[in-house]
This record gives structure tokens, C-alpha cells and sequence, in this order.
């Protein structure tokens, strides 16, 4: 099973939550056998769509722009069985950089208007890879991710190719090692949603109740944590990642 990661957080290393739940899954997906490409997106030239729609008259299929994405990255994505969307929750969505992607997928698609349960979409032109979409968001909510999970299914739904969604609240806390047990269990259970997904083409409710499990009892602990965080930081003139480096020493 051919699967292509696209990790659009701007940040690296344990920084990013996004690349840390990431790497589990597909070192999960790996393990059932899935043959898996990461690619981040910061590293890419990714012009915005122009809305021009060369893709649906000119050129059927093909974008107007020369970047990577023309040139490399959407003959990948249309090879894919999978395509793991992975980005940060920023204003309770994707990133712009991973809508910049999605929306240069556009010729995936045929201009023309076709009706289903009465809602109006464009019929496939190529087959579309089927989507994981995975996401971390720093408040500890299960509900600020909502409204990406209403659009996702909402925009890819109604072609049946979503084989999961993976939301973590609060995973800023995900490199401390206050939480560890609690982690650890997390990591552990994204990588069986790794498996899952290649194996039975779906995440069960069981593991994905371990990966949104609750991490603290009482949210007034993560307050006062992370204000004293910014607390500090805004003393010291630190950004979060100076300001760990420091502790670290
Ligand atoms: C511009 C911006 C917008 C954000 N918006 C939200 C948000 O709407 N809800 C939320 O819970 N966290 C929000 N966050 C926090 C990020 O989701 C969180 O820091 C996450 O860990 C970022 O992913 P990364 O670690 O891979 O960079 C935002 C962060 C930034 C920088």
C-alpha cells in the first residue's frame, strides 16, 4: 500500500506535535507493511491555485504553475493509496499551507455539475487516494477540532475515501515528562491507528478513544502551567522553544 505523508506544520523536531503523533502513525503504518513517503511541506514551493482553471480547459489534469507541487508532489499524491494529511489546528483549522495543497488538488477533479442527495459536486477525473487526516491543537478540547472534522467529511465524505481522522487536544504537553504513562499509551496507540488503517482500512473506536484520551484531571492544572510558561517567557523576552532550550541547559 502506497502512502504518502504530508506533514504542513512549519515547526521540527519534538517541537512539532504534528511530526511527533505523525511519526507514530507511520511507523505503525510501516510495521503492517505500508510502503510510506514523508514529505514536509515547509521544504516545498507550493503556489497558491490562481483560479484560473487551466486544469479543467487548456490542460485537462494538469496546473498551470511550475513548482513542486506540478512537478513533483501531485504525481505522487495521484500514485497514492493513501495520502496522510497532517497539520497543526491554527484558528481551528488546517494550516494555509496544507490548504494551499488541497486546494491545488483541484484538478483531480472535472469542471462538470452533477447532483448527489442534493448536493452539487464535480465527478473524479483520476482516482482521488484515500485520506487520513491527522491533527494537534493546543487547547484541551476534543471540540475545537469540530469544524475541521465537519469540513473534512463534509468536502471528502461524499466520495467515501476518509479512512480516519486523528485529533489530539493538548498536545503541547506531549513532550514533558510530567504525563509520560499517559503519553506513551498515545504514541502507542497511533501507531495501531497505523495498522488499523492498512489492515482494515479504518481506525477502531477503542484506539482512538486511547489517542484522545484526556491528559489532565483538571484543566486549571494546564492554565497555571502554561501561563506561568508565557509568564516567563514574556519576562525573559524567550520564545517557548528558547525558553526549553534554556531549562534543558
Ligand atoms: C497561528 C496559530 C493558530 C493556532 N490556533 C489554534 C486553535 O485554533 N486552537 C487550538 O487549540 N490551538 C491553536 N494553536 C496551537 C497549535 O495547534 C499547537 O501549538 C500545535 O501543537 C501546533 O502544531 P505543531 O506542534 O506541529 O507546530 C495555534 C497556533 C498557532 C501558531
Amino acid at each position: 500500500m502506497k502512502t504518502l505523508a504530508l506533514n504542513s506544520s512549519p515547526r521540527t523536531g519534538i517541537q512539532s506535535k504534528t511530526e511527533l503523533m505523525l511519526d507514530h502513525l507511520v511507523t505503525g503504518m510501516k510495521e503492517a507493511g505500508a510502503e510510506v513517503e514523508v514529505v514536509n511541506l515547509r521544504k516545498k514551493k507550493i503556489n497558491s491555485c490562481m483560479g484560473c482553471f487551466t486544469c479543467w480547459t487548456k490542460t485537462p489534469g494538469k496546473c498551470i504553475h511550475e513548482d513542486d507541487m506540478t512537478n513533483e508532489l501531485y504525481p505522487k499524491w495521484l500514485e497514492a493509496d493513501i495520502a496522510i494529511y497532517a497539520t497543526p489546528l491554527y484558528h481551528y483549522t488546517m494550516n494555509a499551507t496544507m490548504k494551499a495543497f488541497i486546494e491545488r488538488t483541484l484538478p483531480v477533479v472535472e469542471p462538470f455539475l452533477r447532483e448527489r442527495e442534493g448536493n452539487t459536486y464535480h465527478p473524479l477525473r483520476q482516482k482521488h487516494p484515500k485520506l487520513c487526516f491527522l491533527s494537534v491543537a493546543g487547547f484541551p478540547e476534543p471540540q475545537v477540532f469540530n469544524q475541521l472534522s465537519a469540513w473534512v467529511n463534509f468536502v471528502y465524505g461524499q466520495y467515501g475515501i476518509v479512512v480516519g481522522e486523528i485529533y489530539r487536544p493538548l498536545a503541547e504537553v506531549l513532550d514533558l515528562p510530567f504525563f509520560r504513562e499517559k503519553v506513551d499509551d498515545i504514541f502507542s496507540a497511533t501507531e495501531q491507528a497505523g495498522k488499523e488503517i492498512v489492515q482494515a482500512g479504518k481506525i477502531s473506536p477503542e484506539t482512538m478513544a486511547r489517542i484522545t484520551q484526556p491528559i489532565v484531571d483538571d484543566k486549571k492544572e494546564f492554565y497555571e502551567m502554561g501561563n506561568k510558561m508565557w509568564e516567563a517567557c514574556i519576562e525573559k523576552g524567550l520564545t517557548p522553544k528558547e525558553f526549553m532550550e534554556q531549562l534543558e541547559g
